[in-house]
């Protein structure tokens, strides 16, 4: 093939990269518009190199190029936490612009090496000039460091021509090892972060029904009481623990049912009053 032809061959797939890599960044950046955390750190990307198709090419003893390389383009999604990448795969499996065609789950099972990454072939369809062509697509969806260490790897594999000593290579594995562990560490501090989070939701929740409660009191008539109880709460630091709204909001609920108590036997007796006449 001449290399005009090659070049010709590269331009869906440099198209396919291009609008990938937009539409990813796109993802982080509406969930960071609606204040939200991302799942997405970072995005790159890249077209395979004609010298390495053609390697592959030989090696494998490919016919049929466009069917048979699945990474001509590749997309990177960079996450912050392993969680991060399975929220990606299912955005990327509910959208309707592209099809997950494939699925190689390195972390569950990582490779010899010690690379661990989601991998995800997608067919995913560009428009040209002739038409709508379906291009296939390579995403490699992994932690901060599970590339940094596919990175390190990487380029001492190419610094030995694919030929990394054996000590070398089980440290490399020791290294990728410790690189997961840290990604358990930090899924560890993720969940410390969501249980806090919650924590404040229910906090002000109940320092919502606290101040209703009050309005209750106020309702019933029992003024005294209500004010009393609005100066406590005003006292309240900030920073209040749940644990001191809960023992209020009990005070103010025991308060409300007391002054309905007395609210139902001062009744009564008012009634008793006016119908019973008494010796
Ligand atoms: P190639 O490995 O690309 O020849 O294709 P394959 O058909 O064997 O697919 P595989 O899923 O094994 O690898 C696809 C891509 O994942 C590679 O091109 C790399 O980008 C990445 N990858 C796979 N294994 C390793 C590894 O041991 N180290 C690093 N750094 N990257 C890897
Ligand atoms: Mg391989």
């Amino acid at each position: 093939m001449k290399y005009e032809e090659w070049k010709e061959l590269l331009v869906p797939y440099e198209h396919a990269v291009e609008e990938l890599k937009v539409k990813f960044k796109n993802i982080r950046k509406e969930y960071l518009a609606k204040g939200d955390y991302s799942p997405i750190e970072f995005v790159t990307g890249r077209t395979k190199k004609i010298a390495s198709i053609i390697a592959k090419v030989n090696k494998l003893g490919v016919t049929d190029i466009e069917e048979e390389i699945e990474d001509i383009a590749g997309i990177r999604i960079m996450c912050q936490f392993v969680e991060d990448i399975y929220t990606v795969v299912e955005l990327i499996k509910a959208r309707d612009d592209m099809e997950v065609v494939g699925v190689k789950d390195y972390i569950t099972n990582y490779k010899e090496s010690g690379y661990r990454s989601y991998h995800l072939i997608l067919k995913y369809p560009i428009q040209t000039i002739n038409g709508t062509k379906k291009v296939i697509a390579e995403v490699q969806i992994r932690t901060l460091a599970m590339n940094f260490w596919a990175t390190i790897e990487h380029s001492l594999k190419y610094k030995y021509d694919h030929f990394v000593p054996d000590t070398l290579a089980e440290r490399l594995r020791r290294a990728s090892d410790a690189a997961f562990l840290l990604d358990q560490e930090m899924s560890e501090i993720r969940e410390d972060i969501m249980k806090a989070q919650a924590m404040y939701q229910m906090r002000d929740r109940a320092y919502k029904e606290l101040v209703d409660r009050i309005d209750e009191l106020f309702d019933l008539g029992d003024t005294k009481n209500a004010i009393r109880f609005q100066q406590k709460v005003s006292m309240l630091s900030s920073s209040a623990k749940l644990s001191e709204i809960m023992e209020i909001k009990k005070e103010i609920g025991d308060a409300i049912e007391e002054h309905k108590k007395v609210v139902l036997t001062n009744g009564n007796s008012d009634e008793d009053d006016d119908d019973e006449y008494e010796e």
